[in-house]
């Protein structure tokens, strides 16, 4: 038996709503797969490097998602020299894949950064406590920083990724038919079109 297509895959502006409501999702339910986007940028060398991060808050009205980082992380550098980045996520229990691609801007010791880090959990915090880079190279593994320790260190290495969105790509791959959907926008000028599968 095969599960009849939701009917707003029938139409452009109630998919692109429910990619945003799955963003939304994605910040506050730890068990949504928006919760764990895989974010994509590109080393000097042109490589595509991908990573899984927290989805840590959205505004749909600028279309941007904020993710959280250590500025030491290699990703921070790669952004400095190529902003662009995209972002995936594939929701099995839907069967939906999306695509966003973006501009990410980087706030560190800003008005940005210091609310974000304020809204943080203690336990978030202490990732950003460790003396070491991430990606440093340690001869054995090393003890996590315990929780609540080094906040003022920590917040230095505290980074805040602001991904303003200009493209959304999405896909729902189901045996009772396809629907591909691409989305972009330039300035405010929005386009909407169905692709093919
Ligand atoms: C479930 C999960 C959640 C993660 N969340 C974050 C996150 O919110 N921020 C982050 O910088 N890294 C996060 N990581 C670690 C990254 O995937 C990555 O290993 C790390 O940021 C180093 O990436 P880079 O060397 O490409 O900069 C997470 C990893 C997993 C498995």
């Amino acid at each position: 038996v095969t599960a009849p297509i939701p009917t707003f895959l029938d139409d452009l502006d109630e998919t692109l709503a429910h990619v945003w409501r799955q963003f939304g999702r994605g910040v506050v339910d730890r068990r949504n797969s928006f919760h764990t986007p895989t974010l994509a940028t590109l080393a000097d060398d042109g490589t595509p490097v991908s990573r899984t991060l927290v989805l840590r808050g959205i505004d749909v009205t600028t279309r941007t998602l904020r993710l959280h980082t250590d500025v030491r992380s290699r990703k921070w550098a790669e952004l400095a020299h190529a902003p662009r980045a995209s972002l995936h996520v594939y929701d099995a229990g839907q069967k939906i894949q999306v695509r966003a691609a973006g501009q990410i801007a980087r706030h560190t010791a800003d008005a940005i950064a210091e609310r974000a880090w304020a809204n943080s959990r203690a336990s978030s915090r202490a990732c950003y406590a460790q003396d070491l880079a991430p990606g440093a190279v340690v001869p054995q593994p090393i003890a996590a920083p315990p929780v609540g320790t080094h906040d003022a260190t920590a917040y230095r290495h505290f980074g805040v990724l602001l991904m303003a969105i200009d493209r959304i790509e999405w896909l729902y791959l189901a045996a009772a038919g396809h629907r591909r959907a691409l989305f972009t926008w330039q300035g405010d000028a929005a386009t909407a079109q169905w692709l093919a599968p």
